[in-house]
């Protein structure tokens, strides 16, 4: 039985002839603005189809003569990345770091890869700008454990600090405390020995019985004069910086614990533009030599 269709007392529309508890449909036409976009709409999914991949068929899809494709575009940009690494990347890997110090160009780029570099690989120990942290040396400041100028940079990145690397930069302060090779009272006057190498001892009769200890037992890593020795990346211990903490308890723990901090080796796991770009950005930081 078809509906029966008839006009609305009230609004004068017909009615769809569809009727619920006595509430009826009134057959009111769709607004303009509602027809004229649904009609785009359709409009524009025909220009759709036939210029952009839209429809599935067995095996394949309707490709648009457009051809658009975002696998296509995504290659199209690594290639284009490619492309501008690889000459800089020749650059920096053909450049002596001097020379790329030098070059404003590739300088700018060693700079940006560098940091980006840094970011990734070396900030959760060295800190966002190299600031360092306690046991992780700060990079901005002139005080190097190793050296500070491009190419001891450069191979401190490539073989770490006492890392798995066979090249790797090596020494072993001893655990004068732990493997009882000094006393604790010994210790106690050293810690007063390296206090008063920075002028902080209030304990004179200590620093005179740890001369001798100091002599015998730290000179030959730390320099007779406390200043430090590179070749075996001893800290100087006359300055105010400290890699683990100049107060005594800290200084009495470095003894008799030792530290041996580790830093991995970079050379296997890097590229060599990427370690040059890294010895040029941190070199920069302010403390480079
Ligand atoms: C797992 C922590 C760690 C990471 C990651 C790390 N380092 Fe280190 N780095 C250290 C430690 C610890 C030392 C100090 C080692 C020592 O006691 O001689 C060090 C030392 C250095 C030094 C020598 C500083 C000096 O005073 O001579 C440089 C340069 C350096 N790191 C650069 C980097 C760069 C660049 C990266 C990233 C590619 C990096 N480090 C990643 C822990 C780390
Ligand atoms: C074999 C070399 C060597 C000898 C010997 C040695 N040290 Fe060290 N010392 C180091 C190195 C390397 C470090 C750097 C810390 C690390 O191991 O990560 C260090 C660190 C320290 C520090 C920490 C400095 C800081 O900035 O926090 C103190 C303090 C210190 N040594 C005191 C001594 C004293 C005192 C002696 C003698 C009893 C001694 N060392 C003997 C190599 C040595």
């Amino acid at each position: 039985m078809s509906p029966k269709r008839e006009k609305d007392a009230i609004t004068g529309v017909e009615t769809t002839g569809h009727e619920w508890d006595g509430i009826s449909e009134l057959d009111n036409p769709l607004p303009r603005w509602w027809l004229w976009i649904f009609y785009g709409c359709v409009v524009w999914s025909i220009g759709y189809w036939v210029v952009m991949p839209a429809w599935p068929l067995l095996t394949d899809y309707t490709r648009g003569i457009w051809g658009h494709s975002q696998r296509q575009q995504v290659v199209a940009d690594l290639d284009a990345l490619k492309a501008s690494r690889g000459a800089i990347g020749e650059k920096l890997t053909s450049m002596t770091l001097e020379q790329i110090e030098a070059d404003p160009t590739a300088q700018q780029a060693a700079l940006a890869w560098g940091k980006s570099a840094f970011g990734d690989n070396c900030a959760t120990c060295h800190g966002a700008g190299g600031g360092g942290a306690k046991g992780y040396p700060n990079l901005n400041d002139d005080v190097w454990l190793w050296g500070g100028s491009l190419e001891d940079i450069r191979h401190t990145i490539t073989v770490g600090v006492r890392s798995t690397s066979e090249e790797t930069r090596q020494s072993q302060m001893p655990a004068f405390g732990r493997d009882g090779i000094l006393e604790p009272a010994q210790i106690r006057d050293l810690s007063e020995y390296v206090l008063n190498l920075s002028g902080r001892s209030t304990d004179p009769e200590a620093v005179g019985r740890a001369t001798q200890l100091f002599a015998d037992n730290c000179s030959t890593c730390h320099g007779a004069d406390g200043k430090g020795n590179r070749a075996f990346g001893a800290p100087n211990l006359t300055d105010a910086d400290w890699l683990y903490g100049g107060d005594k308890q800290t200084i009495i723990e470095t003894i008799t614990k030792a530290r041996s901090g580790v830093m991995p080796t970079w050379g296997g796991r890097l590229d060599a533009p990427t370690i040059n770009a890294l010895a040029v950005y941190v070199h920069s930081l302010g403390g480079g030599e």
